[in-house]
């Protein structure tokens, strides 16, 4: 707890680890309400969100496939501009219900992008879980279904969130102290 520094920038506790394993708790035992039944994959988003889905699935006693993937973008031809690909998907998602585990969903671009992949390779139910929202940020119009908190409009760091890389190896999460 208290204050730390990363590189130029400092910032202070903002949320426990006490704090963050109680919510974590609470949106296993949703979970389990909602797809429990359904043998979900369970897909983190790298690199933030490493250590809440190890945490996270740690809690869901119900029988689950996880994985891990990264959003990239490439530029296609000049007619389909960015195209977005999801990198290390390798098995089928056909007819599944994905559980996508996000660390931060700030504007919804990546969401919005990942939600378009998903469909197109036929998932049948796709639900969202996210660490933190940013509901001042967010532009898009794709349900975040669980939510461990809401957090304003700040730069926040830890538990597997960095700054320019830094940062993720804490227990807490911190926010960002301006000066
Ligand atoms: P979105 O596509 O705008 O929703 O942004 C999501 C991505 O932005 C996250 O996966 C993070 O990598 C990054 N991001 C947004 N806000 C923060 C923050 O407060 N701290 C660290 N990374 C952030």
């Amino acid at each position: 707890m208290g204050i730390i520094t990363l590189k130029d920038k400092s910032f202070d506790t903002y949320i426990s680890k006490e704090d963050i394993q109680k919510r974590i708790k609470i949106l296993a035992e949703e979970l389990k309400k909602d797809v429990g039944d359904k043998e979900p994959l369970f897909l983190g988003i790298l690199n933030g969100s490493f250590i809440f889905a190890s945490d996270l699935i740690r809690q869901c006693d119900f029988p689950l496939n996880i994985s891990f993937v990264k959003v990239a973008s490439y530029l296609g031809t000049k007619s389909s501009g960015s195209v977005s690909q999801l990198i290390g998907l390798n098995e089928s998602i056909l007819d599944r219900t994905v559980v996508v585990i996000e660390d931060i969903v700030d504007t919804g671009k990546t969401v919005e992008k990942i939600d378009g992949l998903l469909k197109k390779n036929g998932a049948r139910d796709v639900k969202y879980v996210t660490l933190l929202f940013k509901p001042d940020a967010y532009t898009k119009s794709i349900p975040i279904h669980y939510k461990a908190f809401d957090i304003p409009n700040e730069f926040v760091v830890g538990y597997g969130l960095d700054y320019n890389g830094w940062g993720r190896n804490t227990d807490n999460i911190y926010k960002i102290i301006e000066e």
